[in-house]
């Protein structure tokens, strides 16, 4: 299990049985590793049952509860959010990417098989999260099931998730402002943030006030959480974080560290969380875990 420093410890059990039941969701789930492309089914089992702290998924269940959304179909939904992100970290660890070889303590995907099952295993991963959310099991309205296809596609694609991977990549060596910078890290990490937030709300049918509520929360926590991937980074320790650290000065990326500097990066990450905080204010005692979640994203330690 992944070990979390610096949070309450009320949070970090709740986040942890989070985890456990999504891992649990995920390996129903997913396809058995039979016939002849069973190499492709394992390198995807491997990638998204290997560990990882299930953040998005944990936003989606906490969002879900606000609406009294079954625990089954707020899991389904986690599950599919979960799928995107483990894809896009199989995809980042490539050689023409980030080029890493170590992801949860253990051999990337590439490492473990090689490039084009990794390629192939997130493909994979990314058609199943479309999977899981077109099925009447996730909820009986169509318009339901919709909405939150439409929603993470948006939020994967080139305005969102993929098009802040290609700024990352194109950045390194360039010096981008604030606004570049904040925009990158909108989309690279605050989309699929967003989306978990949002979730909740369109499975439960909220009105619009809530949704713009937590829309507004994920925002601020979506930035404050890539400031602290970034200081983690900087400062972080790689055998906690199970990935390695030190790479984004090494190739000169475009981080909220290389233009703040570490102190007031981590001042911009508390101020967010702050303020991410007081979104929730027309939320009652149910959404505690989500206020207890914005002081998590700045003190993890991996
Ligand atoms: C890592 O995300 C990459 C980012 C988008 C910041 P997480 O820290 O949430 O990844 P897990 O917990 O290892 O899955
Ligand atoms: C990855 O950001 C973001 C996505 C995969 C969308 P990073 O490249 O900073 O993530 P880590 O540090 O490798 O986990
Ligand atoms: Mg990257
Ligand atoms: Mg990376
Ligand atoms: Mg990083």
């Amino acid at each position: 299990m992944t070990v979390i420093n610096g949070a309450d410890s009320a949070f970090e059990a709740a986040l942890a049985a989070c985890a456990a039941e999504a891992t649990a969701m995920l390996d129903r789930l997913l396809p058995r590793p039979e016939g002849p492309e069973a190499r492709l089914i394992e390198a995807m089992r491997y990638a998204a049952l290997g560990g990882g702290k299930r953040f998005r998924p944990f936003l989606v269940c906490q969002s879900a509860r606000l609406f009294g959304v079954s625990s089954e179909a707020a899991l389904r939904v986690a599950s599919a959010v979960e799928c995107v992100h483990i894809y896009s970290l199989v995809h980042d660890d490539l050689p023409c990417m980030d080029d890493d070889d170590m992801r949860h303590g253990a051999p990337t995907v590439h490492r473990q098989y090689d490039e084009a099952t990794a390629v192939l295993a997130g493909d994979a991963l990314l058609t199943f999260a479309f999977d899981i959310l077109g099925d009447p099991e996730t909820h009986e309205r169509a318009r339901v099931r919709i909405e939150l296809v439409r929603r993470l596609a948006a939020a994967a694609g080139a305005r969102g998730m993929v098009g802040g991977q290609m700024i990352d990549l194109t950045s390194e060596g360039q010096t981008l402002d604030m606004h570049g910078i904040t925009r990158l890290q909108k989309l690279k990490t605050g989309a699929l943030i967003t989306f978990s937030c949002e979730a909740g709300a369109i499975l439960g049918r909220a009105s619009p006030e809530p949704l713009q509520a937590l829309r507004a929360y994920s925002h601020d926590l979506g930035l404050a959480y890539q400031i602290t991937d970034d200081l983690l980074d900087a400062e972080g320790d790689a055998a906690m974080m199970g990935k390695a650290v030190g790479k984004d000065s090494a190739v000169g990326k475009a981080t909220f560290v290389s233009i703040l500097g570490i102190d007031r990066a981590r001042d911009q990450a508390r101020m967010l969380a702050d303020q991410a905080v007081q979104h929730l204010d027309l939320f009652d005692e149910r959404a505690d875990l989500l206020r207890q979640a914005a002081r998590f994203v700045i003190t993890r330690r991996n």
